[in-house]
């Protein structure tokens, strides 16, 4: 159990709005004194209070939750819960400012992701639930001693997967969050970041990263080349970038739009991206892609090294026939739904390498490295070297409906959308 499950485990200060306030009601009236001023001179134990806070320094919170598994139009609920102001020990409370909306996120809520998490009624709930969402940024709000690594009005992002973000604040023990730096400091220096950015630099950036870094034998070096289908996704785009900036060379499969003229006009944002080729799929599996592919890595014997997969079906079998011999698939998603078929010539004469990444695998087990990738992809964004994807804003402030929530995400396995959906806090 990590220690933030621990902390509400214990039943600390988290409650449900209804049981709380008839708490609220038996604490002594002095408490009610306190103004805005006085907590903001108070130096810990108390969160600022907000426009929402309740009586007694309570912080009104809302969380999107669900109790079983299925679609998120049909299971993602909206609960309204309080945090009391006196924090555990090494806590920090914490205001959501952005939180992005993944498809592993959607699988989850589905019940066909890898890995099932903890339904548990620490919020409050009828039935026991979990607060979805892996990627977000807060603001920290609140901290139970000036003692602590992390301070008010540090941004912070979740140490660990299973966080649980989609939410408008949460209390954490200090040690499941990672400090970013808002505002430059790198070496490098540069710009102020915005929310959104922060909130789309770990899942996408992280993997394209660790994909194009580890799977190559040997390692890709400047001039190599790699190919990728799903080009266009987040982290198609974040491939396309790292490798442009590294010196490799990629080729990117992207499916056609609905007139020539968008898909053309995809094919030169990508390659103003960093592409070095972009294909619709079409192109990528007619007859003549072989040629085009010897004739832009002028026949070299190596080859292509790397192939990374977020489709599957007849999509994931090109690209293992377009890599050079021991070339490594490496199969991050499935998008299509459709399995990987591996042709045997392929294992047997050309000893292609069918492999799997799993961004939470490789970060739960390394947090220090996940803090240094995603700060190294910040310093890249600051110095504008890394432009974050598109992305559909979705706000959500106090007064959102779940309804208008649980939509936003619903959407997110919807295939040609305008940009990943991110939950952009206002006044909560
Ligand atoms: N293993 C890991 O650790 C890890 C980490 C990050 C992401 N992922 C996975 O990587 C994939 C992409 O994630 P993302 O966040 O980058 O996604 P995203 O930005 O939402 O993009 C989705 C991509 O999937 C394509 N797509 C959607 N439906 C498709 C279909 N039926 N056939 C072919 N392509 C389809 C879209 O193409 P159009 O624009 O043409 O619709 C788009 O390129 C997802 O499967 C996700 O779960 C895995």
């Amino acid at each position: 159990m990590n220690s933030t499950k621990l902390l509400h485990a214990q039943g600390w200060a988290l409650g449900s709005t209804s049981a709380l306030r008839s708490a609220a009601t038996r604490r002594p009236a002095a408490h009610c004194a306190k103004t805005a001023a006085a907590t903001r001179a108070a130096p810990t134990g108390w969160a600022q209070i907000r426009h929402k806070s309740g009586p007694y320094g309570y912080t009104q919170a809302k969380s999107l939750v669900y109790s079983k598994y299925g679609e998120p139009r049909d299971v993602l609920k909206l609960h309204s819960h309080s945090i009391s102001p006196s924090f555990p020990q090494s806590t920090v409370l914490l205001r959501t400012l952005a939180s992005s909306i993944n498809p592993a996120d959607v699988n989850t809520i589905q019940g066909t992701y890898g890995v099932k998490p903890t339904f548990s009624p620490l919020i409050g709930t009828t039935e026991p639930s979990v607060i979805p969402g892996n990627e977000a940024v807060f603001e920290v709000v609140g901290v139970s001693s000036s003692n602590l690594k992390v301070q008010r009005g540090d941004w912070v992002i979740p140490a660990k997967t299973g966080f649980g973000t989609w939410r408008t604040h949460a209390l954490a023990a200090e040690s499941d969050v990672l400090k970013v730096n808002k505002d430059g400091g790198s070496s490098s220096g540069g710009g102020t970041l915005k929310p959104t950015q922060v909130a789309t630099s770990f899942v996408n950036p992280c993997s394209a990263y660790r994909m194009l870094r580890d799977f190559a034998e040997p390692t890709l070096r400047e001039g190599d080349w790699f190919i990728q289908n799903g080009a266009n996704s987040g982290v198609g785009r974040a491939a396309i970038q790292l490798g442009k900036l590294w010196g490799y060379r990629s080729i990117n499969v992207v499916r056609s739009r609905d007139t020539p003229e968008k898909t053309q006009e995809l094919k030169d944002e990508l390659t103003a991206l960093g592409a070095t080729q972009v294909v619709t799929e079409e192109e990528f599996l007619g007859r003549e892609f072989k040629d085009m592919v010897a004739q832009w890595t002028c026949g070299s014997r190596e080859g292509i090294k790397l192939g990374m997969n977020c489709v599957g079906g007849k999509s994931a079998q090109t690209i293992a026939k377009t890599l050079g011999p021991g070339g490594a698939v490496v199969t991050y998603g499935g998008m299509s739904r459709q399995p990987v078929a591996l042709p045997t010539g392929l294992l047997i004469f050309k000893n292609i390498r069918f492999l799997g990444f799993w961004l939470s695998r490789w970060a739960d087990q390394d947090v220090q490295a996940k803090e240094r990738t995603v700060n190294e992809i910040l310093d890249l964004v600051r110095e504008g070297k890394f432009k974050d994807g598109p992305t559909v804003e979705v706000p959500w402030n106090w007064e959102t409906e779940e309804g208008v929530l649980r939509d936003a995400v619903q959407g997110t396995l919807e295939g040609f959308r305008a940009g990943k959906g991110v939950f952009v806090f206002g006044e909560t």
